[in-house]
């Protein structure tokens, strides 16, 4: 199991995700700018990773300004946060860690600079802390919900590359497999970036767990073959009513789950229930560039002057979702008053 993201000698070191599964590398941030720019670009990603990556971002923002005046201070750090939370619009864990940095500093704009720093440092430092703990969580609860010699379809990558460790819905099959289930996973490629492939794949190749890769179009027929005895996957925002918006081809799963009377799991910290939001409707859906569909690894697959549709997340409807998983319980249909509930 690796480690996503840590801060070391006062730089923010991530594992280079673009890289794998060919290199393991990773990337050095030395400033908050490089910290946006890897959140963007894709170095980074998955929902917690990069509310916990930008959270780090912030403790470098703070260094980066400590010689400025007290008030130009505090205007540099607000101005930084706005800056990451600009990077990727879905994930609301991104924003959370953001808020949750920007309410310590409010706390203590009445303390030195050096203090505020060590203030932002701690509060970084507990939100990578408290994700990893909340994903074992996830993994227990999860657990429960997974038979003895299970089939479990996972679309995108939700293990510990996209949280600072131990993963989500990946999270929760590493729990199924530690607890000597003979469970196999099906993983979806997950186009167009491939996180099912590249990502997913290398993390269960590393742990020994038994598993095929499949073409995304290939989920719908093994659970018309009956192959698939569960669906698990995270989430990158949850509104109240349930709604989740997930990787793109995740609702075409949910909806092949039902029509094949699969139980179809969202495992996910209650840091990603957005509870300012009735619906997902709501959702902003970010659009990524043509090439990632138009290109694969640099090499062109289709002809110029296509145009290109490229949605990064879909949203499942809540009456999709079997049950959602949190470290905090399993709640089921309908959500809106339980997970109101899981608000601290
Ligand atoms: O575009 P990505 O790779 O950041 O999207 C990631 C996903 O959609 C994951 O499924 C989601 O963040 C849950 S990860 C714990």
């Amino acid at each position: 199991m690796v480690r996503t993201v840590a801060l070391e000698n006062g730089k923010v070191k991530l594992i280079d995700q673009r890289k794998l599964p060919l290199y393991l590398e990773y990337k050095t941030c030395g400033n908050y700018k490089e910290v946006a720019e890897a959140i963007r670009d894709m170095a980074v990603r998955g929902a917690p990773a990069i509310g916990a990556t930008a959270a780090y971002g912030m403790v470098l923002a703070a260094r980066e300004f400590m010689g400025l005046g007290k008030e130009e201070f505090l205007s540099s750090l607000l101005a930084a946060s706005r800056e990451l939370a600009a990077t990727r619009p879905t994930a609301v864990n991104l924003f959370w860690a953001l808020r949750e940095i920007e309410q310590v500093i409010n706390e203590h704009r009445a303390d030195n600079i050096e203090a505020i720093c060590r203030s932002i440092l701690e509060t970084a430092e507990k939100i990578a802390g408290d994700d990893i703990e909340t994903n074992k969580k996830i993994g227990e609860y999860g657990n429960t919900l997974v038979p003895r010699d299970a089939n479990i379809l996972t679309h995108c990558n939700t293990g510990s590359l996209a949280t600072v460790e131990f993963g989500t819905a990946l999270g929760v099959i590493r729990a199924a497999h530690g607890d000597g289930k003979s469970i196999h996973v099906y993983a979806d490629e997950t186009r167009p970036r491939l996180q099912g492939a590249r990502l997913t794949a290398w993390e269960l190749v590393q742990e020994g767990i038994p598993a095929t890769l499949i073409p995304d179009s290939a989920a719908g027929t093994l659970m018309r073959q009956g192959r698939i005895d569960l669906v698990l996957v995270g989430a990158d925002r949850i509104a109240l009513n349930g709604d989740t918006a997930n990787k793109i081809g995740t609702y075409s799963v949910a909806v092949l789950a039902k029509e094949n009377n699969v139980p179809f799991y969202v495992a996910a910290p209650t840091t990603t229930i957005d509870f300012m939001i009735d619906t997902g409707e709501q959702i902003e859906i970010e659009e990524r560039d043509r090439s990632e569909v138009t290109h694969i690894d640099g090499v062109q697959i289709a002809p110029d002057g296509i145009g290109v549709y490229n949605p990064a997340f879909d949203v499942t409807p809540a009456e999709y979702i079997t049950a959602i998983i949190t470290e905090k319980g399993v709640v089921g249909y309908p959500y809106e008053e339980k997970l109101r509930n899981l608000k601290v």
